[in-house]
């Protein structure tokens, strides 16, 4: 029997370090006022020498597993979209899965740009619905700031480090993953290239001397390829999941330039309140733009139970990729009775307020529930004490 999977667990890390637009002004040649106008953003976060896109990808996961309520070894597999990994060999994901504990868990990597955590949950989505995994735990990371020629104005003020995670679970109730749209046009790949060291020119003086090894973007394209993906790809999978523009909550674009979003926005004439933006804060995170950006719609309270979501990103390959995700509270109800028995000094004032919001939506969907079997929902967990 398919199965559906659920968000039942959500995690960021970003590092410390902010790195204002001031700051940049006495590195390149930029100012303050061009980068705001041209991209939204004011600061982004920039990792630790002793951080690696592994050690950030570890702090989201714990803080998306704790919220699941899971083990590393509940994990049946963890997916890691990224395109700074720690090293080309091993394969970061495998680092992450030691330094989780997750003894023995199936581990990979996934690289298809900033669009990589959309991938990621599409393929976690499809381990799931065919029975062979349950808890399925996909990150979003970069590192991408040793990737970035800090002399090349052109690349070094968009982009920013971090991480997020979501754990995601199976469950026989309709909701979660609803729908998936990935693409790829590989003939614009030289838009968004580290030209060298891969097998094609590996390291080298001349390498070194050309500065090859950093990020080179042609930003004008990669704009008008972003503009042409991102409401399209939207568009599809709302299609796809059967629901209609309308029936969604919350948009969550990859976070790569405020001028790129609002177009994406006008184009599926969808209001202002409906899209999460942070790109003013991070910069572009690439693949760890979206699962950020979740994560803190959620603890914003810009996603609530029952909402619909839309996810979609485009980036390096050039790729794009866009989910609806259902974020459904029916997972909840066992816990609402359970809940009877949980003395109330124990829980959180948040945990109270969800409980009072789950049990006003359980009742509007029970009522509803014959028109509109789709608007299930779920994902009260309790936080591990
Ligand atoms: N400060 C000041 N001037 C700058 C800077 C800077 N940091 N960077 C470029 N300029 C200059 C350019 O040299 C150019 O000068 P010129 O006219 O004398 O040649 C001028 O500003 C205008 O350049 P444009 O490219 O026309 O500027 P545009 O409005 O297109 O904005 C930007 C540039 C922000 C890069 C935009 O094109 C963009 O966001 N593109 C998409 C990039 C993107 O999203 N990349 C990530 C992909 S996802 C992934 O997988 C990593």
């Amino acid at each position: 029997m398919t199965k559906y999977s659920r968000i039942i667990g959500w995690g960021k890390h970003v590092p410390e370090r902010v790195l204002t637009n001031q700051d940049l002004e006495k590195m390149v040649d930029t100012s303050d006022e061009w980068i705001i106008t041209r991209t939204g953003i004011r600061e982004r976060r920039i990792a630790a020498p002793e951080e690696t896109t592994a050690t950030m990808s570890v702090e989201a996961a714990h803080a998306a597993l704790d919220r699941a309520q899971l083990r590393p070894t509940d994990l049946d597999l963890i997916i890691v979209a990224t395109s700074s990994p720690d090293h080309f060999l091993p394969p970061v994901s495998s680092t992450i899965q030691d330094m989780l504990g997750a003894k023995d868990v199936a581990a990979f990597t996934l690289v298809a740009g900033c669009t990589g955590f959309v991938y990621a949950l599409a393929t976690a989505h499809q381990f799931i619905a065919t029975g062979a995994y349950k808890n399925v735990l996909v990150i979003g990371a970069e590192l991408i700031s040793r990737f970035v020629d800090w002399e090349d104005r052109n690349t070094c003020v968009l982009f920013g480090d971090g991480a997020g995670a979501v754990v995601l679970t199976a469950s026989d109730r309709p909701g979660g993953v609803l729908s998936s749209v990935l693409g790829s046009d590989g003939s614009l790949g030289d838009a968004l290239i580290v030209p060298a060291i891969g097998c094609k020119e590996p390291f080298s003086q001349k390498v070194l001397d050309e500065r090859t090894h950093y990020i080179r973007m042609d930003g004008r394209r990669v704009f008008k390829f972003a503009t042409r993906v991102m409401s399209k790809a939207a568009v599809e999978a709302v299609k796809a999941s059967g629901l209609s523009l309308s029936d969604i909550d919350l948009l969550i674009p990859h976070q790569a330039n405020l001028r790129i979003i609002e177009l994406a926005r006008r184009h599926l004439g969808l209001p202002e309140e409906k899209i999460f933006i942070n790109v003013d804060r991070y910069g572009n995170t690439s693949a760890a733009s979206i699962p950020i950006a979740l994560c803190e719609a959620i603890e914003e309270g810009r996603v609530n139970e029952g909402d619909n979501l839309v996810m979609v990103g485009f980036g390096g390959g050039l790729t794009w990729a866009a989910t609806v995700v259902h974020m459904g509270v029916m997972e909840a109800l066992p816990r609402l009775v359970a809940w009877r028995f949980i003395p109330v000094g124990s829980l959180s004032f948040e945990e109270m307020k969800v409980i009072a919001r789950v049990t006003m939506d359980s009742l509007a969907f029970k009522a509803s529930a014959l028109l509109l079997p789709l608007y299930s929902k779920t994902g009260l967990r309790r936080r591990r004490k």
